[in-house]
């Protein structure tokens, strides 16, 4: 498929549909070594989203569909990930202004900007066990595979199968921000709920784009 509108909106669903599936799951990772709130603000922001494009149809570029996401979870997602994952969507938006169509070096432009968007607002660096540990392996990967050649749909898919892998590096880790790391060495042990739902949020946009992820 395309990266287009169409396509941008067709990620917001089947994100949607992944943290609704996925819902549990993160609750339970945010349960260990958080408040147990994860699950619930992704479903509550991406259902939201998806109520958006319902309400007022898909708008004309990827841009402005990132940008209507941004807003919702800005809007709907209280806590540290709503603000967190609003910045990436809103710099990503940015990124790719104007453009009806993304190729993979735009979706390199995305997901830098993005993952800026997340570590100047949140100010987390690598190995502080965030989302910063999924999103930034993600950057790198899809950064190899466009001067591959990679198609972007591709370059998404080899981004969501590095986020994957940076989620489970965040195991051993002892958290450095956010609401976990006042739990010092005991977070050590557990996944980080923030690069869970950033892995389903990068799986989804290559699913989206007809990649298996
Ligand atoms: N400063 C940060 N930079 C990057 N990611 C962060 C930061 N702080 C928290 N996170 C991510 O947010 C996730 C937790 O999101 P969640 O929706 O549960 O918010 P929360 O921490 O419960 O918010 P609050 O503490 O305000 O209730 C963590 O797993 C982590 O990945
Ligand atoms: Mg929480």
């Amino acid at each position: 498929m395309d990266l287009n509108a169409q396509w941008a909106a067709a990620w917001m669903r089947d994100a949607a549909a992944a943290m609704a599936e996925n819902r549990q799951r993160l609750i339970d990772l945010d349960r260990a070594i958080g408040d147990a709130d994860h699950g619930e603000n992704m479903d509550r922001g991406f259902s939201a989203i998806v109520e958006k494009l319902d309400a007022d149809g898909v708008p004309a570029t990827p841009s402005e569909v990132f940008k209507l996401a941004a807003m919702t979870l800005m809007s709907k997602v209280g806590g540290a990930a709503g603000p967190l994952y609003g910045t990436a969507f809103l710099r990503g938006s940015t990124a790719v202004a104007g453009k009806e169509g993304l190729g993979a070096e735009d979706v390199v432009a995305f997901l830098t900007a993005a993952r800026d968007g997340i570590v100047s607002r949140g100010k987390a660096e690598p190995g502080d066990k965030t989302m910063v540990d999924a999103f930034t392996p993600a950057v790198e990967a899809a950064q190899t595979a466009a001067s591959a050649e990679a198609s972007g749909a591709e370059t998404l898919s080899a981004a969501a199968n590095a986020a994957e892998a940076g989620l489970a590096g965040t195991e051993p880790l002892i958290a450095r921000k956010g609401r976990a790391s006042y739990l010092g060495e005991r977070s050590a042990g557990h996944l980080d709920p923030g690069a869970a739902s950033t892995t389903l949020i990068l799986q989804a946009a290559a699913s989206a784009a007809g990649e298996k992820a």
